[in-house]
């Protein structure tokens, strides 16, 4: 099998003038891709301005012989951000949603400020960068999208609430993307990295931080954006040179009554809770249809006469 190239693509890569972003620049600029640079050149914070970082990669990716542009808007304003790509190349094929800032406070000491600015940047600067592309991906029956969360949305963490809920609104975002631009061949992923950057510098133990270079990510979100992969509406971890796919799993769940025309008391919820959280034959569904399908069968298990009491214990909805 041959390289993997992006020759005659254009990729947009918001946020790359550091970190992850400047590594999945490179390393498409090294494989034919025109290249997009964006970047607001702010602090960590969400501070300020300048150009000299997306410039720098730029001139990175120019001398190792490729092509790109700088972009030195907001990812708020996202149809800037779309409209160099087209003002410089024509077209735009694969967008990489990866600028963002940090502002850490315990729970309860987050400013509304300290909201919004973190919402705006990930989340209404994807929502705003994607929906400009959308139309043209549509369009072209090809696109390839790439939103960036993180296992403290995933997961949580201390004193990232306000971080958590935004990265977390990527996935929502990205899992109904997948769905609307399927029939189109636009795909939608996100990547939940762990990597070296000056966002993690005080954050990852040292000698871990060292092993977490940005360039072991990138060839997985190049791979993900590929005309050839068919992955969609996933979920993908990537640190460290190793990469995994996350999925929301549900339990089993139980039955909490035996006849359709029974109510269900607080009680009944206590004495299944242990059926209702036990993990043991937890499984992934694949679409909300599956879930309301779900349903709909313990329903008409219902419906149909009897749940005998030791059968609701262990009713499989999915079956
Ligand atoms: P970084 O700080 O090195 O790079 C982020 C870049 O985004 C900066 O160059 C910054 O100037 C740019 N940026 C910030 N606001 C912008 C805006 N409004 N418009 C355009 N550009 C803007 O950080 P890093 O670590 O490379 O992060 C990249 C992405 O990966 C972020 O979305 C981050 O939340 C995410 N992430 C990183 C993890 C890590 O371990 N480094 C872990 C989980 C997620």
């Amino acid at each position: 099998m041959g390289d993997l190239r992006f020759d005659g693509r254009v990729v947009v890569v918001t946020g790359a003038g550091a970190g992850l972003g400047r590594a999945y620049a490179l390393l498409f600029g090294s494989r034919g891709a025109k290249v997009v640079v964006n970047d607001l050149g702010g602090g960590r914070h969400g501070d300020g301005k300048s150009s000299s970082a997306a410039d720098a990669v730029v001139e990175e990716i120019k001398r190792n012989g490729g092509t790109a542009v700088a972009d030195y808007n907001s990812v708020v304003d996202g149809e800037k951000v779309i409209k160099t790509a087209l003002d410089n190349f024509g077209r735009v094929d694969v967008l990489i949603n990866n600028a963002g800032i940090l502002r850490d406070k315990s729970f309860a000491r987050i400013s509304d400020q300290d909201w919004d600015l973190v919402h705006a940047v990930h989340l209404k600067g994807s929502f705003k960068t994607t929906q400009a592309a959308f139309p043209i991906f549509k369009k072209q029956g090809y696109g390839r999208i790439i939103m960036t969360s993180s296992n403290s949305g995933l997961y949580g963490n201390f004193g990232q609430a306000n971080y958590s809920a935004a990265k977390m609104g990527l996935v929502g975002l990205a899992s109904t993307i997948a769905i609307e631009g399927a029939k189109n061949n636009i795909h939608c992923n996100v990547i939940v990295p762990t990597a070296a950057s000056r966002l993690t510098e005080d954050i990852l133990p040292p000698d871990l931080y060292a092993e977490l270079k940005p360039e072991l990510i990138a060839p997985v979100v190049a791979y993900l954006c590929h005309e050839s992969c068919t992955e969609n509406g996933s979920i993908i971890e990537s640190a460290a040179g190793w990469a995994g796919k996350c999925q929301i799993i549900r339990s089993n769940g139980s039955l909490l009554r035996t006849k359709i025309t029974d109510g269900v008391s607080v009680e009944n919820v206590r004495d299944k809770w242990q059926k209702v959280t036990s993990m043991s034959n937890a499984e992934h569904l694949d679409s909300i249809q599956e879930a309301t399908g779900a349903l709909m069968t313990s329903l008409d298990s219902l419906r149909s006469g009897e749940v005998k009491d030791e059968e609701v214990d262990v009713y499989n909805f999915t079956q």
